[in-house]
């Protein structure tokens, strides 16, 4: 990737290790990408492989386990040595966050509005009555209707579907440049998946956004993302224009995503079964 004048987040020589009473334990191995804005990367691997790890890293908010070393350059401020108030100026409005679980992200005895409203009113400085205009506007972008009087609403009273749907509103509300999306939808089924990738994706384009998306389906990401990075076990296997990749991937360990993957157009006669202690643990 080259690295041009728009680059809006560059992570170098990422390392995250967790703190264990044995000692650390390195889950992010010396890992770096760039992303410029209004362009898609996605971050593919299977479970375990760091992509959270990584996500949360950029987004400040790893585990009190884990601890992140090297550079995350957001704007050309890195966001490892910024003080803790640029660092929630940045996290809270210009990077958006979309998590795994929502269920387990969004708050269980706030109503969906009061969360809504509050990062409005903190960052953009908005009364409460703008706020919930705006909040009732931001779930109508989402496909959320006024009139099913969500903001009144609590998390376990909504469908895996619309607390996606919730989660993505709230994490474009204070206007964010980069949007990390982190299997945003893993726990639905396939219908409703492609509901909110699609319109995650007309998000990107409308409100012109740098997006990470994050999945552990390579199929899926090489039809949405410009550039790709590949990872296993904490290191990267392979990074590069997503069209590339798919066409001429120089890890076996790519390759055999690529074989698995049937809606790239090569139907495996029997599902590859990958020798990954070839490709773990070694520094590419
Ligand atoms: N809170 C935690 N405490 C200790 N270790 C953790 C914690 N969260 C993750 N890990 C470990 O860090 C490594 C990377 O995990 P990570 O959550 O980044 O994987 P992932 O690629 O996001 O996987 P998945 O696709 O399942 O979400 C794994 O070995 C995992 O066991
Ligand atoms: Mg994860």
């Amino acid at each position: 990737m080259n690295v041009g004048e728009k680059v809006l987040l560059e992570v170098c020589d990422l390392n995250v290790d967790i703190l264990k009473a044995q000692g650390p334990s390195r889950v992010v191995h010396s890992l770096s990408f760039s992303l410029e804005a209004g362009k898609t990367l996605g971050v593919v691997g299977e479970s375990g492989s760091g992509k959270s790890m990584t996500a949360t890293a950029i987004m400040g908010i790893l585990p009190d386990v884990a601890v992140a070393s090297g550079k995350i350059l957001y704007k050309g401020i890195n966001l490892l040595t910024a003080t803790s108030a640029e660092r929630r100026k940045l996290s809270g409005s210009e990077i958006g966050f979309i998590f795994q679980e929502p269920m387990s992200a969004l708050h269980p005895t706030m109503t969906i509005g009061e969360q809504m409203i509050r990062p409005m009113r903190m960052h953009l400085g908005l009364s409460k009555k703008q706020a919930r205009d705006r909040a009732s506007d931001l779930l109508d972008l989402v496909g959320i209707p006024p009139t099913r009087g969500v903001q009144g609403s609590y998390v376990h009273q909504l469908s895996g579907g619309m607390r996606q749907r919730v989660m993505i509103a709230m994490s474009i509300s204070c206007n964010p440049a980069l949007l990390i999306a982190d299997e945003p939808t893993t726990a639905l089924d396939a219908t409703i998946q492609k509901q909110i990738l699609d319109l995650l994706l007309k998000l990107r384009d409308d409100l012109d956004l740098a997006l990470i998306l994050i999945s552990h389906d390579l199929g899926l990401v090489s039809q949405y993302t410009d550039d790709v990075v590949v990872m296993l076990d904490g290191y990267e296997m392979e990074q590069g224009a997503t069209q590339e990749v798919i066409a001429n991937p120089k890890s076996g360990y790519t390759q055999g995503l690529l074989e698995a993957a049937p809606r790239l157009g090569r139907q495996p006669h029997r599902l590859p079964v990958i020798d990954k202690s070839i490709y773990s643990k070694v520094t590419i």
